[in-house]
């Protein structure tokens, strides 16, 4: 019989514990790492692998994402035929260009190709050139520029810094004022450090955000779901922003048309145009957009898979997942039939009390066997770990209970009827993830 494949999830949020569920229900995976992982992504092996249930086994290891000589000893010694990155900063230390030099085959970007999200003055001097939509900016590298540039401009702008900044480097002003604060913490108290040295200020934009997934070999792409997220605090959009507190898959306003348009306008330009660069885009190519009344503009690219979209879209995948992401690898994406399940996924995230600010940690967490034993739920692990047999809290987002259902509306009663099961001291949620009424684009 031919030797299963080994898996490794290079991450420690919900969405590395869903690529880990989902590579390992593959059927040429034998076993899954999660490096460094959570209380979550350690499980048993389970042959007779009944719906929704992972068959092949995983274990969370204790290396961090960005000692990447580390993970490449891993690698080598447990013969990983497969790393997959979650996060974007290890693909912005080079992770993928180091693998790839020590021989080893990873999923993701190269660091070159990773620009798409490391740097948005790259992004956005790419799309400019390949006349992919976009608000109109100007890129600075001196306060004194950008504030003169403010003061000439007056109106509503957004802020960003280019460089990484986890989620919170993006500045949303009403009002100049506003938004020269935004320049100020950016570049004077450099609250972000270097990744506020160049800041990028662009037009601001109205109209309904959304998330386009796809897959990228380099040459092609295949779309996955399109997929909405929330990322701030509280229900109706308000309150300050976090790191997701839940999305749904699909959208159903954007249909197979509105995808194609994205696909054909905005990710095929930037794909040949890094492809003409000498830096081919290999891994999942992100566009955040704004969808206006002339269209889908990009507010920005990731290089990887979302999170918490991943939670929202790989339980709807119904390809083999390893398959999809070798086809990536092996430059055959055009021979790939992405297929997914009917209905819809929605995913709601459970935070810590005080969360997005400073949060305890060692909260006993109970109800989660309860709540995974719901039809169609999933529940993935973010913040969570083992202090002998009982399950803790240990980060901000704890949890990301994710529920398929026939619809939206459906989908979203089973996962708060799961949500309801699970209690930990202070637990925060929004309870309006998937139940929007239906927009029109
Ligand atoms: N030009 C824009 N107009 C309106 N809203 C914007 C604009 N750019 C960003 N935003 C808002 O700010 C959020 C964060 O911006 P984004 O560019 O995605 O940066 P990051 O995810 O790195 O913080 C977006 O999800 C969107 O809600
Ligand atoms: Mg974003």
């Amino acid at each position: 019989m031919k030797k299963g494949k080994r898996v490794l999830v290079v991450g420690s949020g919900g969405r590395e514990h869903a690529l880990a569920w989902a590579l390992a229900r593959a059927a040429e995976v034998e076993r899954v790492y999660v490096a460094p992982g959570n209380g979550g992504t350690t499980w048993p092996p389970s042959p007779e692998a009944p719906d929704l249930q992972p068959r092949a086994p995983a274990r969370s290891v204790p290396i961090r994402p960005d000692d990447i000589q580390t993970l490449i000893d891993f690698a080598r010694e447990q013969a990983i035929d497969l790393t997959v990155v979650g996060p974007e900063t290890p693909l912005a230390h080079g992770i993928v260009d180091a693998f790839q030099a020590a021989g080893l085959r990873i999923f993701g970007p190269t660091r070159a190709a990773a620009r798409i999200e490391t740097s948005k003055a790259f992004a956005k001097a790419l799309m400019r050139a390949c006349g992919v939509p976009t608000p109109d900016y100007a890129v600075f590298h001196r306060f004194e520029e950008a504030r003169a540039y403010l003061r000439a401009h007056p109106g509503p702008v957004v802020v960003k810094a280019s460089g990484l900044a986890g989620g919170k480097g993006a500045f949303v002003c009403d009002t100049t004022e506003e938004a020269e604060e935004a320049l100020h913490r950016l570049m004077r108290e450099r609250i972000f450090g270097e990744a506020g040295d160049t800041v990028v200020i662009e037009e601001r934009l109205y109209g309904s955000e959304l998330s386009m997934l796809a897959l990228s070999d380099g040459r092609m792409v295949k779309p996955l779901l399109p997929a909405r997220d929330h990322k701030r605090l509280m229900d109706g959009d308000r309150g300050p922003n976090t790191g997701g507190m839940g999305a749904y898959a699909p959208v159903p306003e954007v249909g197979p048309d509105a995808v194609e348009r994205v696909v054909q306008q905005i990710m095929m330009p930037v794909l040949d145009a890094l492809a003409r660069q000498g830096t081919p885009f290999v891994g999942v190519l992100y566009a955040g957009l704004m969808w206006t009344a002339s269209g889908p503009f990009v507010l920005e690219f990731n290089a990887r898979f979302g999170d918490p979209e991943a939670q929202a879209i790989l339980p709807l995948l119904e390809t083999d997942g390893l398959e999809a992401l070798e086809a990536c690898l092996e430059g055959r994406l055009e021979d790939l039939s992405l297929r997914w399940r009917p209905g819809a996924c929605v995913t709601v995230v459970l935070a810590s009390p005080g969360y997005p600010g400073p949060v305890p940690e060692g909260l006993p967490i109970s109800g989660l066997e309860d709540a995974a034993a719901q039809e169609g739920v999933l529940v993935f692990h973010a913040g969570t770990r083992r202090e002998g047999a009982q399950l803790v809290t240990a980060g901000g987002r704890v949890l990301a209970v994710s529920a398929i259902g026939p619809d939206l509306p459906g989908a979203a009663a089973r996962a708060y009827a799961a949500v309801e099961r699970i209690h930990f001291e202070g637990m925060s949620f929004r309870r309006d993830i998937g139940r929007v009424p239906v927009r029109s684009l």
